[in-house]
């Protein structure tokens, strides 16, 4: 049944029969989570080796006594294997890489407090004292549906977030370089370039020239935070490769407003991982000088271990065919229940990724967020709506988005049964009471 061509009598009775589902379904009593992307204890298991792979060494391949303080840009070897992962030219990695804990979102955290309050770099002017100067306030572009927590990072800040839409190979070029020409307070812009988060969506090779083009037509102080957390994330043959910005911004120029950040949370350990970064010379030495102030250096014997057990890229990349032979099964469960359920009825739309953790679905306008309550009162849970854009604000209050790598897969499978009972329930619901407004209205033009 399409709901745009169905009669009020056939949405009627579908409408009961969603209902009466719905209210089995809460008499489950289900308690399930499909709200964060995180992996399962099975892919964790992949890289237990990691606990017990440093007994007994003390130093690094250089001599580096791993227990000790310093070394606070990461040890020569970590930073070679994660400037290969960033597409960085072997020959940069030693001075354009910093390897750091067990977080990239703390060292996002960090360069937009450094360039807000600071500058980045030495010489630059920090963003808080050219607001002062031009009396303005710094403005970021956040293409959406997006990480909610980018947004979080720049609404602490105070930094107003413009929404870009997404086009399903990156964002609307032609708008991003239209507002920043137009604009010189806007300071920088999110990019999650290979297998976005929600849309699951690869920057193209145009996209990639276009964003490191950006930092020619941007005011001073410019950023493209790149953050590539799903750089090896893929789960099939068919997952669209990503062109290096590294290599691309270094033959235009314009290293100096690309920072590239990722981790191996989703790789190895999501709480005992490694994040790392890599901009110019520049900006990493400025880095290194604000970030000295808050540590004498990072855990340097997990950096070892996690070469030990990576390697390289080629290495990494059979690690994560482990991965993907564990959470492919949950993401075609994902696939089938919504082709099989909401395909053809007009009730949705969604994306079927080649790699990383997330289904974006879009409901009818208006309605996610009465979909995820139906959802909760059956003992779902799922991200907020409205998580996906800035300050929460989904304006058409349609994306919802599925984290399915968590839950084993029979959980996935309950969960999506509720899901998309509840996507049912609400579009009909929606379109029965928008059916009977239009003919009161008809019944009232009558009258007069
Ligand atoms: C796009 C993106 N960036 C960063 C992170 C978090 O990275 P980390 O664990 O390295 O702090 C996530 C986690 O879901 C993510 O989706």
């Amino acid at each position: 049944m399409h709901i745009d061509q169905a009669s009020i009598a056939e949405l009627q009775a579908a409408l009961a029969k969603y209902q009466q589902q719905h209210q089995q379904l809460v008499a489950r009593k289900l308690n399930l989570d499909l709200t964060r992307g995180k992996p399962s204890t099975e892919q964790l298991n992949l890289s237990d080796k990691m606990q017990s792979i440093l007994v007994g060494e003390h130093t690094d391949p250089n001599g580096v006594d791993l227990r000790n303080y310093g070394g606070i840009d990461g040890i020569a070897s970590a930073k070679n294997l994660f400037g290969e992962i960033l597409g960085l030219a072997e020959e940069d990695r030693s001075t354009r890489v910093l390897v750091g804990g067990n977080s990239s979102l703390s060292l996002m955290h960090y360069t937009l407090w450094f360039a807000y309050y600071l500058g980045l770099k030495p010489g630059d002017t920090s963003w808080a004292q050219q607001e002062k100067n031009n009396n303005s306030i710094t403005r970021f572009i956040c293409p959406c549906p997006g990480y909610d927590r980018h947004f979080s990072l720049c609404s602490q800040l105070g930094i107003e977030m413009i929404p870009v839409s997404l086009t399903g190979h990156g964002p609307d070029m032609d708008e991003v370089e239209s507002l920043i020409k137009a604009d010189p307070s806007i300071k920088g812009i999110w990019c999650v370039p290979r297998f976005s988060n929600p849309t699951g969506e690869v920057y193209s090779d145009e996209t990639v020239t276009r964003i490191a083009k950006l930092g020619k037509m941007a005011g001073d102080n410019f950023f493209v935070l790149w953050d590539n957390a799903y750089a090896v994330h893929t789960l099939n043959n068919d997952a669209q490769s990503l062109a290096s910005i590294d290599k691309i911004a270094k033959s235009l120029g314009t290293l100096d407003s690309i920072i590239q950040f990722g981790s191996t949370s989703k790789i190895t350990f999501a709480s005992a991982g490694i994040g790392y970064m890599a901009s110019s010379e520049a900006n990493i030495k400025g880095f290194i000088q604000h970030f000295g102030k808050a540590s004498i250096g990072p855990d340097k014997s997990n950096q070892m271990r996690h070469v030990k057990l990576l390697k390289d890229l080629a290495n990494v990349q059979q690690h994560m065919a482990k991965h993907a032979k564990i959470i492919t099964p949950k993401f075609a469960a994902v696939k089938k229940s919504l082709e099989e359920n909401i395909g053809g009825t007009g009730m949705g739309d969604w994306n079927n990724p080649n790699g990383g953790y997330f289904v974006s679905f879009n409901t009818r306008p208006g309605l996610a967020k009465k979909v995820i309550s139906l959802a909760a009162e059956a003992g779902v849970k799922l991200t907020p709506a409205g998580a996906t854009y800035p300050e929460g604000n989904d304006p058409q209050d349609t994306n919802i988005r599925i984290a399915p790598t968590y839950p084993e897969l029979d959980d996935v499978e309950a969960a999506m049964a509720v899901l998309v009972n509840c996507v049912l329930l609400a579009s009909i619901e929606q379109k029965l009471v928008s059916q009977t407004n239009n003919q009161v209205s008809v019944d009232l033009t009558n009258c007069t």
